[in-house]
């Protein structure tokens, strides 16, 4: 997934504004309604969707689910409350903080998000949070490949098989919105941030090296080699950690360590179903059962990049952050904030405030 989300796509979004300004107030006023639609979508789909166990007769999906075992009717209960409070609770956290949100869906909005017209699905991908087995998924739905193990690496991250929702028109933007399943999947921050620094800076990467290291070894490294700044190999933690912080970066953000409501916009996107990467399995089968997906498709577990490394796990980011001042660490947490706050994560150092 590296080069393709890192080119602007100018003509676009310059289209789209000319589009707007054309637009003036009629398409304005408009939109404020189709917003405050997609905003009325969620319980609705809890109703739907949702239903506790004497409803299932009525539920195909859900009986069958049940019926072949992936899930007790008190899993399934418990899975279900369990996603409606994280809605619940991004709801009232956007509300606290909405006067500084706009309320306007824009191309740039719906960006990073997959459609999957068939199960009727709208992915937002959330890099380091499980995101290329969740587009093996969306493929095979989609008829693209006949199961998750046949989808080479590559093919996930550099084919241009799943399309993106900002390629629609505006219509198909708000109508996929406004009737599709709208999905995130998140972890941990610190953890998909340290996961993110080992993955293109701990290993060969020679388009992360020389877009990111050189410019971060320039900056932040006293007397750096000549090999160093040639190559941008070997940025250190803390040096990466200086980059992030720094609000003159030498080098924009990356979709890798941006924050997940960055990406997503949450507070603007009403997303149906918030999962966690640390349930990754058993939230996936739970959403796959609530899509409709033929029985025997599961979430592969596939570890595609460096899968000789272990998997980052808090264990290893507290090793992480060893290396770097209390200060920074609070920094970076603050950094995350937001995301801590909205996805209901706990603060993953005692000494933060
Ligand atoms: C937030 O997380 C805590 C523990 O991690 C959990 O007990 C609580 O139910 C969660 N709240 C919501 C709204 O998900
Ligand atoms: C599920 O079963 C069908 C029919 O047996 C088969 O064609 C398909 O490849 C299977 N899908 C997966 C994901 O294994």
């Amino acid at each position: 997934m590296t080069p393709r989300f890192l080119t602007v796509r100018l003509p676009c979004s310059l289209w789209f504004v000319l589009l707007f300004a054309a637009g003036g107030l009629v398409l304005f006023i408009h939109q404020q309604d189709l917003s405050e639609m997609v905003q009325q979508q969620g319980p609705e789909f809890f109703k739907v969707l949702f239903p506790l166990p004497d409803n299932i007769p009525t539920m195909l999906s859900l009986s069958s689910s049940i019926a072949s075992g992936f899930f007790s009717p008190e899993r399934w209960r418990k899975l279900s409350s369990i996603l409606e409070a994280r809605q619940q609770l991004m709801k009232e956290i956007c509300a606290k903080y909405k006067s500084s949100i706009s309320k306007t869906i824009t191309r740039h909005h719906v960006k990073h998000i997959f459609v999957e017209d068939k199960y009727k699905l709208l992915y937002c991908q959330v890099p380091k949070a499980g995101c290329s087995n969740w587009k093996r998924t969306l493929m095979v739905l989609a008829g693209q490949a006949s199961n998750t193990q046949s989808i080479k690496h590559d093919t996930v991250h550099y084919g241009d098989h799943l399309k993106k929702l900002d390629s629609f028109d505006r219509q198909g933007i708000m109508h996929r919105l406004e009737t599709y399943t709208k999905v995130i999947f998140v972890r941990e921050p610190l953890e998909r941030m340290v996961s993110a620094y080992r993955d293109k800076f701990e290993n060969p990467n020679n388009y992360y090296h020389s877009l990111f290291g050189k410019p971060i070894i320039s900056k932040y490294r006293v007397n750096p080699s000549w090999a160093a700044l040639k190559t941008g190999n070997g940025v250190t933690f803390k040096e990466f950690v200086q980059y992030l912080l720094d609000v003159h970066r030498p080098v924009g953000m990356d979709i890798h360590w941006e924050q997940a409501n960055q990406l997503c916009n949450p507070c603007l996107i009403d997303y149906d179903f918030i999962g966690k990467f640390e349930n990754m399995e058993e939230e996936s089968n739970f959403l796959l059962r609530l899509a409709g997906a033929p029985p025997n498709l599961t979430l592969p577990s596939f570890k595609d990049r460096n899968p000789n490394d272990k998997r980052t796990s808090m264990q290893i980011t507290e090793k992480y952050f060893s290396q770097v001042s209390m200060l920074e660490r609070q920094r970076v947490y603050d950094f995350y904030y937001m995301d801590y706050l909205m996805f209901n994560y706990s603060k993953p150092f005692k000494d933060l405030y």
